[in-house]
C-alpha cells in the first residue's frame, strides 16, 4: 500500500517534470545559447578574455579582416610600443610593470611568450624607445632604462631624467611620445574633474629633450589629453577627455590639434566654447588664446589613444587616417564607447568618423575596454584592453590565425577558489562602509557617480584589488589605505561581488 502511494507520487512528479521541461523548451528564448557577454559576466572565464569564437560573434571588424587573441593573462594591457625586433611592449600600471611579449616567430598569430622587462615603477605608462633607451611615463616621473631593441633586453639601472612631476590624483596617467621635432611629449592630466590648478603644469602637454632637460608647458587647457599623436605632415593632434556630471550628452570629448602656447580651455570651457557652469565666468588671461576643438567625440566615450596609421603596410583604404581607442563611458545612463573608431579628414581638414572595431560592449554588458592601438610590423592592428587583460590582433592579409586557444602566457588568469577568513571579511565590510566607497558604489550612490561593483572575481585576484586600490582607475580617487586595509577589503569585494 505504502510502496504504492510513493510509486504514485514519483510517478507524478516525473510527469510534472516532463511537462515543465517541454513548455520550457517551447518559450526557451532564441538568443540564450549564444548571449556571449551574458555567458560571461554569469560564468566567467577565470579571468581571461571572451574565447575566440564568441569575441568574434560579437566584435563587428572591417570586411576581410581576421581577430585573435595576440596575448591574454595580462591582468591590465594599457600602451603598446613595437621594437624594432619584432618585440611588443606592453605598460601594465597597476603591477608598476613593463612586459615584452616575444615576437611571434612561428607566425601563429601569438605572441610566444611574456617576460616581465622592467618592474617596482611607480604606474608606468608611456612607452618610448629612443637613442638606445626605453622610456617610460610614471606618474610623478619619466623613467629610462638601456634597452637593445635586437635581443629585446634592458641592461643597468633605471635613471629618472625629469621628478616631481604632479603625480596621482583624478587623472594620473602620462602617455610618452617623441616628437617629429626632436622634443619628447607627455600628458600630465588635470587632478580633478573640475577646477582651478594650483599647479600650471597640470591639465597640459608638456615636453622635453631627451636628456631630461628643458622641461616645458606645450599646450594648455587640456583637462586629460591621454593620447595624441602627429599626422604625416607633422601637426599635432590630442584626443581629450571632457569634465563629467553635466548629464548623458554633453560635453563631448574632443578631438584637438594643438599648437604651441594654445589654451583649450578647460576648467572654463566645455564642448564648443560653452561656459562651465561652475568656472565660466572665472576672468583668466589664457583665455585669449583659447582654441577650440576641431571635432567632437562621443560624450563620456573616454577617447584614450589617437593612431594615425602611415607606411606601406597600412591597411588598405586606412592610410592617413586615424585610430581612435574609445574606452567606454562609466557615468553615462547608457553605456558608449567601447569601441575603437577611424577618423579621416577631407580636404579641407574635415574630420568624420567611422566604426573600425566595435561591440565590446552591447546590451550594457562589457567584454573589453580598448585602451591603445600600434600599427605592427606584419600591416596588422594590434588593440590592448585592460579589461580582458588582453592583446588583440587584427589582420588584414587574408590568413587566420590557427584555431587552438590561446595560451594564458602571463602570470594566468584569477585564481577562482581563493577563499578568505570570516574576520577579514567582516572587517573589510566596515571599511567598505566607512572609508566611503560607498558614495560611488553604494546601492544608494547617486545616478551620477554611481558605479556599481560586479563580477570581480572574474578579473581580480585579492592581489589584483590590492593593486588597483593603491593605483585606482582615473575618476576613482586614491584611498590612505595598508596592506591589512586592502587585503580585507579584497576579501570582502571577492566574496560579496563575485
Ligand atoms: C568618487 C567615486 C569613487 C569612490 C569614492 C570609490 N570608487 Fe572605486 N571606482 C570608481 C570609478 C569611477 C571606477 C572605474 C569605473 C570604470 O572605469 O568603469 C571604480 C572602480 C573600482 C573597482 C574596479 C571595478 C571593476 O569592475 O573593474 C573597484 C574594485 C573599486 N572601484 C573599489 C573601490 C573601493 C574599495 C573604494 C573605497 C576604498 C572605492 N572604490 C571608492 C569610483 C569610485
Amino acid at each position: 500500500m505504502l510502496r504504492k502511494i510513493v510509486t504514485r507520487i514519483l510517478l507524478g512528479v516525473l510527469a510534472l517534470i516532463v511537462v515543465s521541461a517541454g513548455g520550457a523548451w517551447l518559450f526557451w528564448p532564441k538568443s540564450w545559447t549564444v548571449n556571449a557577454p551574458i555567458t560571461n559576466s554569469l560564468f566567467g572565464w577565470g579571468g581571461e578574455p571572451t574565447p575566440e569564437d564568441a569575441l568574434r560573434k560579437q566584435l563587428t571588424i572591417p570586411a576581410g579582416a581576421t581577430i585573435n587573441i595576440y596575448a591574454n593573462g595580462l591582468s591590465q594591457a594599457r600602451i603598446l610600443r613595437w621594437t624594432a625586433g619584432g618585440d611588443l611592449l606592453v605598460s601594465v600600471p597597476r603591477k608598476g610593470e613593463v612586459l615584452l611579449l616575444r615576437r611571434d616567430a612561428n607566425h601563429d598569430g601569438r605572441a610566444d611568450g611574456t617576460k616581465v622587462l622592467v618592474e617596482g615603477l611607480n604606474r608606468p605608462h608611456g612607452l618610448e624607445l629612443h637613442d638606445g633607451w626605453l622610456y617610460i611615463g610614471e606618474t610623478d616621473a619619466i623613467a629610462r632604462i638601456r634597452f637593445d631593441e635586437a635581443t629585446g633586453a634592458v641592461s643597468g639601472a633605471v635613471e629618472r631624467i625629469v621628478t616631481g612631476l604632479p603625480g596621482g590624483g583624478n587623472h594620473w596617467t602620462r602617455t610618452l611620445r617623441m616628437g617629429p621635432d626632436g622634443f619628447m611629449y607627455v600628458n600630465v592630466g588635470s587632478d580633478c574633474n573640475v577646477c582651478i590648478e594650483t599647479d600650471p603644469r597640470r591639465a597640459t602637454i608638456m615636453r622635453f629633450r631627451p636628456d631630461g632637460s628643458g622641461l616645458e608647458v606645450y599646450a594648455d587647457g587640456l583637462r586629460n589629453a591621454v593620447g595624441f599623436d602627429w599626422d604625416p605632415q607633422g601637426q599635432l593632434w590630442a584626443v581629450v577627455n571632457g569634465r563629467d556630471l553635466l548629464g548623458d550628452d554633453f560635453p563631448p570629448d574632443q578631438l584637438q590639434r594643438v599648437e604651441k602656447g594654445k589654451f583649450y580651455g578647460w576648467p572654463y570651457r566645455n564642448g564648443d566654447n560653452v561656459p562651465d557652469p561652475d568656472f565660466g565666468n572665472h576672468q583668466d588671461p589664457r583665455l585669449a588664446s583659447y582654441a577650440a576643438p576641431w571635432f567632437a567625440l562621443p560624450p563620456h566615450g573616454a577617447a584614450l589613444s589617437i593612431k594615425f596609421l602611415t607606411g606601406a603596410n597600412a591597411p588598405h583604404g586606412y592610410e592617413g587616417k586615424a585610430l581612435v581607442a574609445l574606452h567606454g563611458s562609466w557615468n553615462r545612463t547608457k553605456k558608449i564607447g567601447y569601441e575603437v573608431v577611424a577618423l579621416s579628414w577631407d580636404a579641407g581638414g574635415k574630420v568624420s568618423l567611422a566604426p573600425f572595431v566595435s561591440g565590446f560592449q552591447s546590451n550594457e554588458n562589457v567584454i573589453g575596454r580598448p585602451v591603445d592601438t600600434a600599427q605592427g610590423p606584419d600591416g596588422a592592428i594590434y588593440i590592448s584592453d585592460d579589461y580582458a587583460g588582453a592583446v588583440y590582433r587584427l589582420s588584414f592579409s587574408g590568413e587566420t590565425a590557427a584555431a587552438t586557444p590561446a595560451p594564458a602566457v602571463a602570470g594566468g588568469g584569477t585564481e577562482l577558489r581563493e577563499s578568505f577568513a570570516p574576520a577579514s571579511i567582516d572587517r573589510g565590510k566596515r571599511l567598505f562602509e566607512t572609508t566611503g566607497c560607498l558614495e560611488c558604489h553604494g546601492s544608494d550612490a547617486p545616478p551620477e557617480r554611481k558605479v556599481p561593483l560586479k563580477a570581480l572575481r572574474q578579473r581580480y585576484n585579492a592581489q589584483d584589488i590590492a593593486a588597483l586600490l593603491a593605483a585606482p582607475p582615473s575618476n576613482m580617487p586614491l584611498f590612505e589605505l595598508d596592506a591589512h586595509d586592502k587585503q580585507d577589503l579584497a576579501a570582502y569585494l571577492l566574496t560579496t561581488h563575485p
